[in-house]
């Protein structure tokens, strides 16, 4: 009896040390975003983070990128996101948080920075990092800020002055503060969905639209209106998120190198994303589309007429935090 025993004990090693080491599975980070063209910030840098946790973490990591809206738009991005089933990674841009926060309006400001490099620093400080950490409390995790640019208009008229906007139909994305934006000219906004904008320009649901060079060009917007006036009015960037569930399931070792490796893209990216907005300017010319430019006078009459709306939501955004972020202009 002995002697089975002891056989049996050395068969069951035997079998263990034979066993392929079982491996542990590949964890997949489904990343959602909405844009897309071969030369757009957001589309590049979602890729190029793949690229890179796909090479240097093989085998433990795999991100997929799902751009266009294909997975999901932006609003139900946020929906699913907190679940962490479907989709573990997006980068909605900071208009879109108004669904489930107030704390992003500040972004929407008109006239607030005088270009990207003021936005970097005040995203870098104090002020901007607890915009992005106050996400934790919805179960979505802040990783780092990506830019777009500056936002121009563009309607089915010249837009020259404030009043040329008057009675117009405009497409905004989610904030209310882009609502008040448009209703302090006279417009109509209109909230809607990224992809709808094209077919609602082209059919007349809605007259004209405000966005980035990148997101004009790539969507084709200049197509269907009269021309694109070039306001630099107000900024559209992107707050990279996570579900929170799914992040802090990760094991530790394996969230420090998705850290790293995000760092060092939103490093990377962040400071191209002038010069493929230029491109994508200088491709909307290319393609014959019109661009009007306005003189400092022109110009600081847009910004008068929509100073109001700092009135409106002062209070509430908080004129220290206003103040701190107009301090990086200088
Ligand atoms: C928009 O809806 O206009 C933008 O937020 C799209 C994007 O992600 O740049």
């Amino acid at each position: 009896m002995r002697f089975f025993k002891v056989c049996f004990a050395i068969a069951a090693i035997a079998m263990l040390v034979a066993a392929p080491a079982v491996k542990a599975a590949e964890i997949v980070i489904k990343f959602s975003h909405v844009t897309s063209g071969q030369a757009h910030p957001k589309y590049l840098a979602a890729d190029e983070f793949a690229k890179r946790v796909n090479e240097r973490m093989k085998g433990k990591v795999r991100v997929e990128v799902y751009p266009g809206g294909q997975l999901f738009d932006d609003k139900q991005v946020l929906i699913e996101l907190i679940k962490g089933k479907a989709v573990q990674m997006a980068a909605p841009s900071l208009s879109k948080f108004e669904a489930i926060t107030k704390k992003f309006r500040i972004f929407d400001l008109p006239f607030l920075f005088d270009n990207i490099d003021a936005v970097n620093q005040f995203q870098a400080s104090k002020h901007g990092k607890a915009i992005l950490n106050s996400l934790s409390k919805k179960g979505i995790l802040g990783l780092a800020y990506w830019h777009n640019g500056l936002k121009q208009m563009s309607a089915k008229n010249a837009l020259l002055k404030p009043a040329d906007a008057k009675g117009l139909k405009f497409r905004v994305q989610q904030s209310d503060v882009l609502v008040a934006q448009f209703k302090q000219l006279g417009a109509t906004p209109q909230k809607m969905a990224f992809k709808e904008v094209y077919g609602a320009l082209q059919t007349g649901v809605v007259d004209g639209q405000e966005n980035t060079w990148s997101n004009i060009y790539s969507k084709k917007f200049f197509e269907v209106q009269d021309g694109v006036t070039e306001t630099d009015h107000g900024i559209i960037d992107y707050a990279v998120i996570v579900s929170k569930r799914f992040w802090e399931g990760l094991p530790a070792d394996i969230r420090g190198e998705l850290e790293t490796i995000m760092a060092e893209v939103t490093n990377d990216r962040n400071g191209l994303s002038r010069k493929l907005n230029l491109d994508n300017r200088q491709k909307v010319l290319d393609a014959g589309g019109t661009i009007r430019t306005l003189s400092g006078e022109q110009r600081q009459a847009w910004s008068k007429a929509m100073q109001p709306v700092w009135d409106q939501f002062a209070d509430e955004i908080g004129h220290d935090l206003i103040k701190a972020a107009r301090g990086y202009n200088m």
